[in-house]
């Protein structure tokens, strides 16, 4: 029975098998114990020399097996060791941090240039009505500038308003004025959506807006500004830039600002040249515009600007298609795309 054991508990594959083994041997009802159960049946001189064969054999297998499952221990711990093991020399794997879309990089720049100059950042809904939209900033009911602008209409109205997709961020001019009174200096980055799709237009296209209202504000001012925009903007110190008569419902006067360009090359460079590129439009906030948002016009006076970022951002950068802005190519996106 002893070597029949030993060699059992030597062969014993795992902890459970090993458990088992000691259940079935030293156990309550396990086979050496039930030898030792069976002494009570011989006489006194047979029952202490069995008794102590029995004793020692049970040490010798209760032995065997701790040193079975110290071995067995061990080996398990070696094996998870080296399944585990981290290998600190490999390489990381690569990150992918992302990139910020060239067009918010160009309303970031936008806005700190602006910022510079005492500017704050404004905001309004994508979704507007016809009253912030056209009304409010003196577009005549029924005038052709309503259906010019290809707006989205949609089918719901509020409070007897028409509502659609903002078609320029000049309805933040409006909440801007409607939220508080003057002096205003705002800039007003956002989304704006117009029927349209070619090689220089998109159904949603970005905007930033500028309004600035105070006492003596005057058309020297808008010009001052919009000159040291264009001229940080495009690191161009000598920019030439010229502001053509235009015309907005809501600014009188209104005009169009070019900023000088050269397309001898083949490719089209900024700075002098002799060519002449629009950027914006800009103008004189309308009196009426003033009153629809209850400011008085005989007080206060301010001006408007607003252009198009993809435009600006196409001009600076070289992209020669509005398209692959929103086409979400990796490559595309790398190579136009600033790390953060
Ligand atoms: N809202 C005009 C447009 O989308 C731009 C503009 C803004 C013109 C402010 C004048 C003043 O074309």
């Amino acid at each position: 029975l002893k070597s029949e054991l030993m060699a059992a508990v030597k062969a014993a594959p795992d902890a459970p098998a090993l458990e088992e083994l000691r259940v079935s041997a030293l156990g309550k009802k396990g086979r050496v114990t039930e030898l030792m159960k069976s002494l009570g049946g011989l006489d006194p001189e047979a029952r202490k020399a069995a008794g102590q064969t029995l004793n020692v054999l049970k040490q010798a297998v209760a032995e065997a097996i701790e040193a079975r499952r110290q071995v067995l221990a061990e080996a398990e711990l070696n094996a998870r060791l080296a399944r585990e093991k981290v290998d600190v020399s490999l390489p990381a794997r690569p990150e992918n941090p992302g990139r910020l879309h060239p067009i918010s990089q160009t309303m970031d720049e936008i806005c700190a240039i602006f910022g510079q100059m005492g500017y704050t950042v404004a905001e309004g809904p994508d979704v507007d009505d016809d009253f912030h939209n056209f009304t409010a900033l003196n577009f005549p009911p029924g005038h052709p500038a309503r259906e010019m602008h290809d707006t989205f209409f949609l089918p719901r109205e509020i409070d007897g308003e028409r509502t659609l997709l903002r078609t320029h961020t000049s309805t933040i001019q409006i909440r801007t004025m409607e939220q508080g009174g003057p002096p205003i200096r705002i800039l007003a980055p956002g989304r704006t959506y117009r029927c349209d799709y070619d090689m220089t237009h998109t159904p949603m296209f970005h905007q930033v807006e500028g309004l600035v209202i105070d006492k003596t504000t005057h058309m020297g001012h808008l010009k001052g500004c919009l000159i040291e925009f264009v001229r940080t903007y495009f690191e161009v110190d000598d920019l030439p830039v010229r502001f053509r008569p235009s015309f907005f419902p809501f600014t009188e006067p209104s005009a169009e600002m070019d900023i000088g360009c050269d397309r001898s090359g083949g490719e089209l460079k900024i700075g002098a040249g002799g060519d002449w590129l629009e950027i914006l439009g800009c103008g004189m906030v309308h009196p009426n515009v003033l009153t629809a948002c209850g400011i008085d016009p005989s007080e206060y006076q301010g001006f408007a600007f607003g252009m198009g970022v993809e435009r600006i951002a196409m001009l600076k950068y070289g992209i020669p298609d509005l398209r692959t802005f929103f086409e979400s190519d990796v490559r595309w996106l790398d190579h136009y795309g600033f790390a953060p």
